[in-house]
């Protein structure tokens, strides 16, 4: 089928699928001196410029605590000539209003320069400085509309500050001002499960509990904790990944059909499937949740020290590198089917996949093959690396008698396209500058899943010597009481 392009196939570089923005715009980075602004928002601006779907005129201001000027700014970053003429820099103290009145200046000139009122706030820095910014944005008259805002997660540290920020985020700007990233909501394969469950019959047609046994989410990372202690001591994995990523993926798997993708209708669904997540019983928490740290082990080869070695994390810290958790969906579809979740750093490799496990066949009629011994079939999402879906099924080995055998039938993305997925910024940031909101968060998002994780979180606070992580080496699959917290139920992770 041709796409609406008219294309039978698509062009090695997809981002030249997207169309042009005409109208100009301004972004304002806060937290440009950091990670995330050069790991992913310059390269991912840099892209669609290079693509050639941003408008003539356009501006990036960063504005951070350093100070530095326009050059310096820009030397920072491995970006086209060109569109690091588009880039200037000014130095803020995000807590002190004064500060903002000469942000308010340049953003006025900028903007005057561009003709246009586009305007997209853009906060990279430590959770921390939200409120901070957004107060004194709105006290400096920036948070007029137009402007947008942008936060990124941690939203909050639990249900209370999350509340706070939001009732801070919304006495200042509008909900359709309010961009909250999960940037798993915009990678290529995360909205892929839509089209396959929705734009797919037979598939649909068998995703309950009349044929899944179960689900497993697996979301593994090979890198420890790297320069980041800082940010992951006050976090832990459980709200790093679980709180968004993780439960956004479980959402898209279990969710019911939208009336449409756009707008409301899909964001409703969502969060009406989070909120049918049966709630953890804290009495018995070390059933359904499992907590690990990293020790020291060997991951691609090479020695890696433990959790509590790495620069800026305490000697005896008890923060979580591993949660694998087992969640039930109370409603008609999935009543009764496990969802077996895990995630961790310094596992032994990077990937993220969700098998979609099938029921064993009821009776075999093959002599000597039992039918519980028959793998059953799987559905996988490949959502990281090597990108793509799987279906595993029974063959007859090409052999006297009848001896069955799994395999797998692939499709992969390179494979099939040839082309290389856009970075989920490139499409986030592209949806935040035409002020499309499908796939980003909204407070409801928020809320619920803050309200099934904050009961985990409190509990561990409040007996931290009972739930204290369970050491596994770096570069195995998680503790022991991973494996246990499914193998009880007669089952197992999936080999990876
Ligand atoms: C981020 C987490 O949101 O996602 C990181 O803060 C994690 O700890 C990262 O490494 C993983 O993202 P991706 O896209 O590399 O899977």
């Amino acid at each position: 089928m041709k796409c609406k392009l008219g294309l039978e196939r698509c062009p090695d570089d997809i981002l030249r699928c997207f169309p042009r923005i005409e109208q100009s715009f301004g972004v304002v980075i806060f937290g440009a001196s950091g990670d995330l602004t050069k790991r992913k928002l310059i390269p991912a601006l840099n892209r669609l410029f290079e693509a050639g779907i941003l408008p003539e005129r356009f501006f990036v201001l960063g504005a951070a605590r350093t100070n530095m000027d326009d050059e310096e700014f820009r030397s920072r970053f491995e970006a086209h000539p060109d569109f690091l003429r588009h880039c200037s820099y000014i130095s803020v103290d995000y807590q002190n209003l004064e500060s903002f009145k000469p942000l308010k200046n340049t953003v006025d000139d900028l903007m005057k320069k561009i003709g246009s009122s586009n305007l997209i706030f853009y906060l990279a820095v430590p959770p921390d400085l939200y409120i901070p910014i957004l107060e004194n944005l709105s006290k400096a008259g920036l948070n007029r509309k137009p402007a947008r805002v942008v936060i990124e997660k941690p939203f909050g540290k639990d249900l209370e500050s999350a509340r706070r920020l939001e009732d801070t985020l919304q006495k200042h700007f509008q909900e359709d001002q309010i961009f909250r990233i999960d940037h798993y909501l915009g990678k290529e394969t995360v909205q892929n499960i839509l089209v396959f469950r929705f734009a797919n019959f037979i598939f649909e047609e068998i995703w309950n509990n009349k044929f899944v046994d179960h689900v497993q989410i697996t979301m593994a990372e090979d890198i420890g904790v790297e320069h980041r202690a800082g940010y992951f001591e006050n976090v832990g994995l459980l709200r790093d990944i679980f709180q968004n990523h993780m439960l956004q993926i479980l959402a898209l798997i279990a969710m019911e059909p939208p009336s449409s993708f756009n707008g409301e209708n899909f964001r409703n669904e969502r969060v009406k499937l989070l909120r049918s997540i049966r709630p953890f019983p804290v009495e018995e928490l070390e059933s359904w949740i499992v907590r690990g740290q990293y020790g020291r082990g060997v991951v691609n080869g090479k020695e890696v020290p433990a959790y509590r070695e790495e620069p800026g994390v305490a000697k005896d810290s008890n923060v979580e590198t591993f949660v694998a958790m087992k969640l039930f969906i109370d409603n008609w579809r999935w009543s009764g089917v496990p969802f077996y979740l895990r995630s961790g750093k310094r596992l032994p490799k990077k990937i993220t996949e969700v098998a979609v496990v099938f029921k064993k066949i009821p009776h075999s009629i093959f002599a000597g093959v039992p039918s519980d011994e028959l793998e059953p079939n799987t559905i996988v999402f490949t959502l990281q690396p090597n990108e793509g879906i799987s279906l595993e099924f029974q063959v007859k080995r090409p052999c006297p008698g009848m001896f069955p055998q799994l395999l797998s039938m692939d499709f992969r993305y390179e494979d099939y396209f040839g082309v290389k997925l856009p970075d989920a910024y490139e499409r986030l940031l592209l949806d935040v500058i035409l002020g499309d909101p499908t796939l980003f968060m909204r407070r409801d998002d928020l809320e619920v899943s803050w309200e099934l994780l904050d009961p985990v979180l409190k509990a561990w606070e409040n007996d931290p010597v009972r739930f204290s992580p369970y050491v596994y080496p770096a570069g195995t699959w998680g503790p022991r009481e991973a494996d246990l917290l499914i193998e009880r139920d007669g089952r197992k992770w999936r080999k990876l």
